[in-house]
């Protein structure tokens, strides 16, 4: 069986260990949304031959898509050779490195990006000062869909590894997935197939314009978990049926975490989304990575070795701790 500093690769993505530095944002970012010196000091203090993969945070896609002033952009020609920069600087630290793109949707600020958000209703996210979106045309989507697509073929042109799309916590896709956030009745909306609609042919998109062989990751929040009287979200057992579309969609690996209710449910103990990646992978063909509370290298190896999940993402320990994965490496296999 495969320990967590076993080899694992999908199509030409090819590691030496399983630990991945999942993606979390900096908010370090310069205006335009290009990579800075602080975020190579803060990447390449993290990655080593002990990370097999370095997942760089949440990049917009489109200025309209961007949550926040520090967020990372991948919007632009502008913005490339900082992010060339980025991916080179850690593949020269000893790991694989993949861009995550994203759309935040109904979760941005008309303050930040100087009109309405864009959601697929005109619903507000069920959060504290969310602000009413303005409903997606058919058109936009389009647009949007290409967004995506233009996004990951830049990441494709400045040396990243893999792509990941972001459907989890909340953002674009994660909305459109989500009956609390998609009151649509066109063809967008209505049924789960409906509501998935949008984040597969996002997934073809950027797949038909990045080629059959380069890695496409897609982090997907599996269920909303919201607390009652909002627990009519996002249902597991549709997360599930939702992630089997996206491996026929040319989804590569899938990235497990939560939907509207973000990254950390209220309880989350020691790997708490653990349960969910072993659900995925049992029905899945496609390999499937999870974070979430792996802390300790003895529950990450176990993981690996028990099947349930192919690599372990180890987030706010990486951060808290840039040498966690080389002390992980030390106490599983001795100095080496
Ligand atoms: C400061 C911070 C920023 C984060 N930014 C992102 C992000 O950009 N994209 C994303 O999908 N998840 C993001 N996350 C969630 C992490 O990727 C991860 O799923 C979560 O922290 C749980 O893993 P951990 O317990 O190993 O930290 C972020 C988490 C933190 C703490």
């Amino acid at each position: 069986m495969p320990g967590l500093f076993s080899p694992f690769s999908v199509k030409s993505l090819a590691l030496d260990s399983r630990i991945v530095l999942p993606p979390m944002a900096t908010g370090m970012a310069a205006e335009d949304g290009a990579p800075t010196e602080r975020h190579l000091r803060h990447y390449l203090a993290r990655a080593s031959r002990s990370v097999g993969l370095v997942i760089v945070e949440h990049s917009f896609v489109d200025p309209a898509g961007r949550l926040s002033e520090g967020q990372m952009g991948i919007h632009s020609e502008a913005v490339l050779s900082a992010h060339a920069a980025l991916a080179a600087g850690i593949h020269r630290a000893g790991s694989k490195v993949a861009l995550q793109i994203s759309h935040a949707g109904a979760a941005a600020r008309s303050s930040l990006i100087g009109t309405r958000p864009l959601g697929p209703s005109a619903r507000p996210l069920p959060r504290d000062g969310a602000e009413v979106p303005c409903p997606l045309p058919v058109t936009q989507l389009e647009e949007l869909k290409e967004a995506f697509a233009l996004a990951a073929m830049r990441a494709v042109q400045a040396g990243y590894d893999a792509v990941e799309l972001h459907g989890a916590h909340g953002f674009l896709l994660s909305q459109f997935l989500s009956p609390l956030a998609n009151e649509r009745v066109d063809g967008y909306g209505q049924t789960l197939a409906g509501r998935a609609r949008f984040p597969l042919e996002t997934v073809r998109s950027v797949r038909a314009r990045v080629g059959p062989d380069y890695p496409l990751l897609y982090r997907l929040g599996l269920a909303d978990y919201l607390a009652p009287p909002q627990n009519a979200g996002l249902k597991l057992e549709e997360g599930l049926i939702v992630a089997g579309w996206l491996a026929e969609a040319g989804v590569d690996l899938l990235d497990i975490s939560g939907g509207l209710g973000g990254a950390r449910p209220p309880a989350g103990g020691a790997g708490y989304f653990l349960p969910w990646a072993e659900s995925a992978r049992a029905c899945l063909t496609i390999p499937v990575l999870v974070a979430g509370g792996i802390n300790d290298p003895l529950l990450a190896d176990r993981a690996i070795r028990c099947g349930m999940a192919d690599l372990i993402g180890v987030g706010r320990g990486l951060w808290a701790d840039p040498a966690w994965a080389e002390k992980a490496r030390q106490m599983l296999l001795g100095a080496s």
